[in-house]
């Protein structure tokens, strides 16, 4: 019988973690988690109840106050706050561009990881985020670093604004993209970093398709 493992993506944004992620969990039938949805929850709520974002017991506080629930959705996947259905809010610029304040500090990212760890228990799950293969599961079977150039990243943004009919400028865009990369790598706890065992992909010149299948592939190898 096939084992069911542990999958860990991480990567810098936009390199197409989420919508690989997706695809691989729904192929082995296993639970998706998306962790970035995560600390976009908190922050979302954090500037809703104007808490200070600099300001990690308030964070905490604020964190301890919801119950973060993914729930597969129409397109993928639904986040909740507590009852309450943020699925589009969290996308929203304003906590775009604040998340990566909000997921360097320690305390938060200790109590997040704990909630990771939990909705990882039972196995068959494909988590995606910055240090997965790194902190949330080490022991993970496969871990995979995707990769793309930053102008790819942009674009690829661009392009899935558009097609939702949003604002976006690709200039913006790439320094925005630039600057959370940089926040997040540079942080000192739990770094966007590439685990010493992880399998790193460059999805530049990578079809949707083509980056599912190798991971499809480095899978099965794994389940056996
Ligand atoms: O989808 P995108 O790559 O734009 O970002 P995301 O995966 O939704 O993550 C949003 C932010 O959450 C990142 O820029 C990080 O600051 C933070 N994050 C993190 O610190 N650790 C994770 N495991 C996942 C996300
Ligand atoms: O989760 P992450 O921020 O890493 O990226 P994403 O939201 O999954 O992907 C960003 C965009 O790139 C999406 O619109 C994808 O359709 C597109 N894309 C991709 O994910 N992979 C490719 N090889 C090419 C495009």
């Amino acid at each position: 019988m096939e084992k069911k493992i542990k999958i860990a993506i991480d990567g810098p944004a936009a390199a197409g973690k989420s919508t690989v992620a997706k695809i691989v969990a729904e192929n082995f039938s296993y639970v998706y988690i998306d962790t970035g949805a995560m600390y976009r929850a908190l922050t979302y709520y954090a500037l809703q109840k104007e808490l200070n974002l600099k300001d990690e017991a308030e964070l905490l506080n604020g964190l301890h106050e919801i119950e973060i629930i993914l729930s597969p959705g129409e397109n993928g996947q639904s986040v909740y706050i507590n009852d309450q259905d943020v699925t589009s809010e969290i996308r929203y610029a304003n906590v775009t561009n604040q998340v990566s304040i909000v997921a360097k500090h320690r305390m938060v990212r200790e109590e997040m990881v704990k909630r990771q760890q939990k909705f990882a228990q039972s196995g068959g799950v494909v988590m995606d985020g910055r240090d997965i293969g790194t902190h949330v599961l080490p022991n993970a079977e496969l871990k995979v670093f995707l990769l793309a150039s930053v102008e790819e990243r942009a674009k690829r943004r661009h392009e899935e604004n558009q097609a939702k009919g949003f604002e976006s400028n690709l200039e913006i865009l790439m320094e925005e993209i630039e600057r959370r990369d940089q926040l997040d790598s540079e942080r000192e706890v739990a770094p966007l970093k590439k685990a010493e065992d992880a399998i790193e992909i460059d999805t530049t010149s990578l079809s949707i398709e083509e980056v599912v299948a190798k991971i499809i592939d480095l899978a099965q190898e794994r389940v056996r």
